[in-house]
């Protein structure tokens, strides 16, 4: 089975955001991810604007647009930021629960809760009448009661929170529970004709198990990558400038 990798580059906005400077750049960064055989660039913005800004969106739609490659907008479903995701017109929007207070997306949505649930429906609604040929995608626990639920929206996709099992992966911890669960999700929605998507707390080791399983058709990875990316191109900048310290 061929599986898409999304790159979520937020986190070089998180270390733009730090200083306050024009770099690290995202347009860079999703240039670099597409060039580097990514599928899709995967960008959160978020209520607080915390890593991607508002300008980030247009910018980094136009390097998506130059590669011909997917733009996946996650977003909550915040009135502002639905407009802003109309403006942008991306080929996918996940749809994910927003917390002021939080580190990073704790969990799915809560869409056994009826507010919720109506919410995420109304907002799914607005977006398919203003953006043409939009694919969305509900970022949900894999859990019977809620894909039942995904599958009264109009959605295309739904993106299993993984952070639970990449956790327990990291810790050393038994995982089978855990995948039993997404091959029950996934079983689930080939019935319900929702593709089966994955994202939140992978790695490069954490992933493997769920592919050798072939689970999920699509991976939304990028603390990680970005995490990786440092170490993986310290040794490289720090010769470099170096090298430019030598007085020739
Ligand atoms: N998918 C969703 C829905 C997310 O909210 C996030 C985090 O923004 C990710 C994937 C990527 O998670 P991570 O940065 O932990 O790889």
């Amino acid at each position: 089975m061929s599986v898409r990798l999304g790159v979520n580059i937020d986190h070089v906005a998180t270390l733009r955001q730090a200083r306050g400077e024009p770099y690290p750049s995202v347009v860079d960064a999703a240039h670099k991810s597409l060039s580097s055989g990514a599928d899709q660039i995967t960008i959160h913005l978020r209520e607080d604007r915390r890593h991607i800004q508002d300008t980030d969106v247009e910018a980094v739609r136009l390097v998506t647009k130059k590669f011909g490659k997917p733009l996946n907008l996650e977003i909550g479903c915040h009135p502002e930021i639905v407009d802003i995701a109309i403006a942008t017109e991306p080929d996918w929007i996940c749809l994910v629960p927003e917390n002021r207070q939080e580190q990073t997306t704790e969990g799915g949505l809560d869409l056994k809760s009826t507010e919720v649930f109506e919410k995420v429906r109304l907002t799914c609604q607005k977006l398919k009448e203003n953006i043409k040929d939009l694919k969305i995608s509900l970022f949900v626990e894999a859990d019977e009661e809620i894909l039942n639920k995904c599958s009264e929206i109009d959605c295309e996709a739904v993106e299993i929170h993984t952070g639970d099992f990449a956790k327990a992966y990291l810790n050393g911890e038994d995982t089978d529970s855990y995948i039993n669960l997404f091959k029950a999700s996934q079983k689930q929605c080939e019935s319900l004709k929702i593709a089966h998507h994955a994202g939140h707390g992978l790695t490069g080791e954490s992933v493997i198990p769920l592919v050798q399983n072939n689970l999920f058709i699509e991976y939304n990875i990028g603390h990680w990558i970005i995490c990786q990316a440092v170490f993986d191109g310290l040794a490289t900048v720090v010769s470099s400038l170096k090298e430019s310290l030598i007085q020739k």
